[in-house]
């Protein structure tokens, strides 16, 4: 097999990025004011913070005004609802996203549930949730969003063809597999979802045209469990130690890329593929909460 096209989230978020950057200077002249993005970020776990830092920086890079919110991990569940409230109040701000996971005590779907639907950019209340299923205008969620931007920018044909998701997460493998399934484009897949339950898993992704993965296990698929020719998606994203790198770890996904790629037609790298297209999904969701 040659060598497989890399599906660069960089590149795809860039162009994205290029017409966010003229919405918001329309947005500007309309409305006297930038489209503004709100983080709160509770405790101090350091994955948690690199993931907002960045959504802060990518608000600054289109024009976009953003505020982060930085609460300790012992602030009780009714503050952190209050901090909601508040925020779901505030007319100077588009759009807010909390940023998970939240400390142990706190129950994130309850404050989940309080984000006022309009303002929620990571299309993770209820009422975006629903709307997606129904295929019904609604934010939806930044990660299944930016695969499918990924996929539509390199034209990967998705109709007809037989997508395996690979993990159930609310956040990533569940939607991703109602989008790709939904009779829109990229969509009309044939999609499977399989999980930690899942027999036989390898007899599974070999089927796959197109290999979702989110899974959470660092090189957790590798070459023989997938069919030649393949279009994977690796949307993992993990630090391993490596005393060779000047910074001490190395950045790996869901998919070992050294026997996958050489398998495949296409692969999103990581770092570099889904990452980048993540957070540009989750500034047109803020966007199309201004226009709203
Ligand atoms: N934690 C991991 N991914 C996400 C995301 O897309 N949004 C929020 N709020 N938290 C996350």
């Amino acid at each position: 097999m040659a060598t497989p096209l890399i599906l660069d989230g960089k590149r795809c978020g860039d162009a994205l990025k290029a017409e966010i950057a003229k919405g918001a200077v329309e947005v500007l002249m309309r409305r006297g004011r930038s489209p503004h993005l709100a983080a709160v970020l509770v405790g101090d776990d350091g994955a948690s913070r690199t993931y907002v830092e960045a959504k802060v920086r990518a608000c600054g890079s289109v024009g976009f005004q953003s505020s982060l919110f930085e609460l300790p991990a012992s602030i009780t569940e009714e503050a952190l609802l209050d901090k909601v409230r508040e925020l779901n109040a505030d007319e100077g701000l588009d759009g807010f996203i909390v940023q998970l996971p939240l400390p142990k005590h706190i129950d994130a779907d309850r404050v989940i549930n309080a984000i006022d639907p309009r303002k929620d950019v990571d299309g993770f209340h209820p009422v975006n949730v629903g709307n997606m299923v129904l295929g019904l205008p609604g934010f939806l969620p930044a990660t299944p969003s930016g695969i499918c931007e990924i996929l539509k920018f390199y034209q990967v044909e998705t109709e007809g063809r037989h997508c395996v998701v690979v993990g159930r997460s609310n956040i990533v493998g569940t939607p991703i597999s109602i989008l790709l399934s939904r009779n829109t484009h990229p969509g009309n897949c044939t999609v499977t979802l399989a999980h930690s339950r899942t027999k036989d898993l390898a007899s599974i992704t070999r089927q796959a045209d197109i290999l979702v993965v989110a899974i959470g296990k660092p090189g957790f698929i590798t070459g023989e469990m997938v069919k030649e020719g393949v279009v994977v998606v690796d949307v993992g994203i993990h630090r391993i130690p490596d005393a060779s790198r000047k910074n001490g770890f190395r950045l790996v996904g869901d998919v070992d890329h050294a026997s996958v790629a050489p398998r495949s037609t296409a692969i999103t790298p990581v770092p570099g593929g889904v990452g980048p297209m993540t957070i540009t999904s989750l500034l047109l969701n803020t966007l199309r909460a201004c226009m709203a």
